[in-house]
This record gives C-alpha cells, structure tokens and sequence, in this order.
C-alpha cells in the first residue's frame, strides 16, 4: 500500500486551543484519524508527521523524495518566506499538495505570498480539516494518473 506523509509545520501541534476562530476546534490528532478513515477508503497509509524545526521538516521531504512517497504538506508559517523548504520541495519524485486549514488569501497581506505552491501540484486551502481530506483525494487522484496522461486541468 502506498504510504502518504502528512507533513505539518509549526505551531500545528497546538491546533484545538490555537485561534480556534480561525483554525477550527480539531486537534492534529482529530486530522490524523480523518485521514486514516478516507485513507482506508483511497487505499493509502497515512503517516501525520509535525514540527516546529524548519531543519526537521526539510530533512522528511528529502525522505519524501528518496522513497519517491507522495505529500500533503501544511508548512505553515514556512510557506510565506521559506526558500530552503520550497528549494527541498522543487526535488519531489511524487505528488505533493499544499494545503492550509484557514485561507491565507482571505487574511493578512503576509500571508498572500506562498513561496512553496509554484513546486506543489496544488493547493487546498480555506477548509479546516477537510482541506486534508480532499488533498488525500487530490494525491489519490495524482497517483491515479501517473500511469497515463496527466490532465492537470490547465
Ligand atoms: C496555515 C496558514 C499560515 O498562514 C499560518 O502561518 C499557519 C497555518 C493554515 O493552515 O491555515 O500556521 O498554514
């Protein structure tokens, strides 16, 4: 079966008491079994990973990249000025999707700028826990497809 990393950067581990108006009331562990549950129904092993070190969550796309596993990844306050995490991202050998739980779109001018979409597949963003749902579907999709030709709808 093929594994999924769900990779979450810092201060996701304090989703539930972190901004719950903006962040919704689900833990990270909530995410987990939510994915596990849709992973079960897609066929895909899910393997939630987080951290607050940049270093720490470099060296799992490297991994990612070595053992060609595809990614949803919510980096996110790496997302707005990260190059080394966009740089490691751009080494991909599989699907990758970025997802966010609020709409960086919708909030703060500093949050417009993601520096890691352009080397991702795509980004989900705005849904809560559900924007990690429909990346697990968007991945399923990816690799669905990588036998044949990719129609990215562009
Ligand atoms: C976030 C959005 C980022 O701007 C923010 O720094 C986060 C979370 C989200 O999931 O909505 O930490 O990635």
């Amino acid at each position: 079966m093929t594994t999924v990393l769900i990779l979450n950067g810092p201060n996701l581990g304090q989703l539930g008491s972190r901004e719950p108006e903006i962040y919704g009331s689900a833990t990270l562990a909530d995410i987990g079994a939510a994915c596990e549950d849709l992973g079960a129904e897609l066929g895909l092993e899910i393997a939630l990973r987080q951290t607050d070190d940049e270093a720490e969550l470099i060296g799992w796309v490297h991994e990612a990249a070595e053992l060609r596993l595809p990614v949803v990844i919510n980096p996110a306050a790496f997302t707005h000025y990260s190059y080394a995490l966009r740089d490691a991202i751009a080494m991909r050998t599989a699907p990758l999707v970025e997802v966010h739980l609020s709409n960086p779109a919708a909030r703060e001018s500093f949050r417009h700028t993601s520096v890691v979409s352009a080397v991702a597949d795509g980004t989900i963003a705005g849904f809560g826990l559900g924007s990690y749902e429909l990346a697990l579907r968007a991945v399923a999709r990816l690799l669905s497809q990588a036998d044949g030709p990719i129609d990215r709808g562009r």
